[in-house]
């Protein structure tokens, strides 16, 4: 299929020109194999998706985790209850695990009360995989009020069960942190007893896209060019100046 820009969600090496997502997050790979809780927050547009799926995609493949990026955003809708919040986030979290290779698959999420309906599938979830499970919750800050806070209730409660019996890492990925978006839902945003996501290891950001790095490699300019000295390697190309034979040189592009 030929590929295209992205302008409308989510990169698809197959589908999408695209940078390397993942030199991005340097950090992101020490804090899952520490079993850390931990928030992604960077603005709207910025890749956070897509270098996020693209990393749960690799840490399956590897075969030490389960690992998905399942969304929140359905929850944010006007539901009613927080019940009802949970159910949409359940049912729309089974399309996305629907995905992952039969053996790492949920079981049918267990009916539980309201206010504990996400902590009783994931718990029941880490308990029959084969792996540690590795979630990335996105849109987490789309949440507000009770069903914000209920959801984080429950991932704390289940934290201190990690990794046999709860995720043993879970990112909430959003554009605020943690705390600014539960100031939103009301709460303080304080640290202490009272919050109820007060198991987070660290709020990282996305870094900017970088180049890759330079390497050298076997350079030989039409027509034949010798460089002068380099002034540096971004301007090596500007330094070439013209010469009747020369040998390649190795320069770096
Ligand atoms: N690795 C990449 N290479 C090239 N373009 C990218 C890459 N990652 C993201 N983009 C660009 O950014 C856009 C948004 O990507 P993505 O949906 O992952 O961001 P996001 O931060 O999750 O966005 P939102 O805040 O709306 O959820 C893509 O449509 C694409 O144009
Ligand atoms: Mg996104």
């Amino acid at each position: 299929m030929a590929r295209r820009f992205s302008v409308s969600g989510e990169c698809n090496p197959e589908r999408h020109y695209m940078l390397p997502p993942l030199r991005r997050l340097p950090m992101v790979r020490k804090l899952i194999d520490d079993k850390a809780y931990f928030v992604l927050h960077a603005p709207r547009q910025s890749g956070k998706t897509t270098a996020m799926s693209t990393l749960a995609g690799q840490l399956t493949a590897e075969g030490r985790y389960t690992s998905v990026l399942l969304s929140h955003e359905v929850g944010s809708a006007d539901l009613g209850s927080v019940g009802a919040a949970e159910e949409a986030i359940l049912d729309d979290w089974r399309a996305c695990t629907d995905l992952l290779p039969a053996e790492l698959q949920p079981p049918p999420w267990r009916s539980a009360p309201p206010g504990r309906q996400i902590g009783a599938a994931l718990g029941a979830w880490a308990k029959a995989s084969p792996r540690p499970l590795a979630l990335f919750l996105d849109e987490a800050d789309s949440l507000a009020g009770p069903v914000l806070v209920s959801v984080l209730r429950q991932l704390r409660s289940g934290f201190g069960l990690r990794p046999q019996h709860f995720p043993a890492s879970i990112a909430l990925i959003g554009m605020r942190d943690v705390r600014d978006y539960l100031m939103q839902a009301g709460g303080s945003g304080r640290t202490g007893s009272a919050s109820p996501f007060n198991i987070k290891d660290e709020s990282l950001t996305l870094r900017n896209f970088t180049p890759a790095p330079r390497r050298p490699v076997d350079c030989q300019p039409e027509p034949c060019l010798v460089s002068r000295p380099m002034i540096s390697p971004s301007r090596c190309v500007l330094a070439f100046r013209r010469c009747d034979g020369c040998e390649p040189r190795r320069c770096f592009r």
